[in-house]
């Protein structure tokens, strides 16, 4: 059993591509040491950056990244899960406007609303959240 999470948060200084690609070069070089795979999209000011691996390895990160003061959490979202996901996947970051051109940036959005609302009960936005994971692989991953 591996475990997964999810969280929005809104960065306290401003990135552009280079600091972007920065932070994906490093983060990928940490999380392949650690056993962590995931994603991370940012627009407007705002990251969703989605993790999963071994529970010990991904609560570290999930403290660093808390203790992180370049941007503050709105939203997160933890649980377990049977596999990975994203196997070789160490930090892609995605580009929030490919996201768009293939309708994906309403999966993100409702990923983005539904974490810690008060509409759903946190099974169904695990549920919600699995589902857009899945289509995510679907499309964009190609395992090695
Ligand atoms: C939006 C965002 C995403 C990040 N993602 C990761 C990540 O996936 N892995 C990682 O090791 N650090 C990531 N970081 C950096 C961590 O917050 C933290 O700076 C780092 O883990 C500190 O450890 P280090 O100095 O040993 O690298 C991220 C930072 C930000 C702002």
């Amino acid at each position: 059993m591996i475990h997964g999470y999810i969280y929005s948060s809104e960065s306290k200084e401003p990135f552009d591509h280079e600091s972007l690609t920065k932070l994906q070069e490093h983060s990928s070089r940490k999380n392949k040491e650690h056993r962590i795979t995931g994603y991370l999209t940012f627009k407007q000011g705002i990251f969703i950056q989605y993790i999963e691996g071994p529970k010990s390895q991904l609560d570290q990160l999930i403290q660093n990244l808390k203790r992180d003061d370049r941007h503050t959490f709105i939203n997160e979202l933890y649980f377990e899960k049977p596999d990975r996901i994203f196997e070789n996947w160490n930090m892609r970051y995605i580009d929030f406007d490919d996201l768009i051109e293939i309708g994906f940036h309403e999966l993100l959005e409702t990923a983005f609303f539904t974490i810690n609302n008060s509409f759903f009960t946190k099974d169904e936005s695990i549920e919600k959240i699995n589902r857009m994971l899945e289509k995510i692989a679907e499309v964009m991953y190609k395992p090695n």
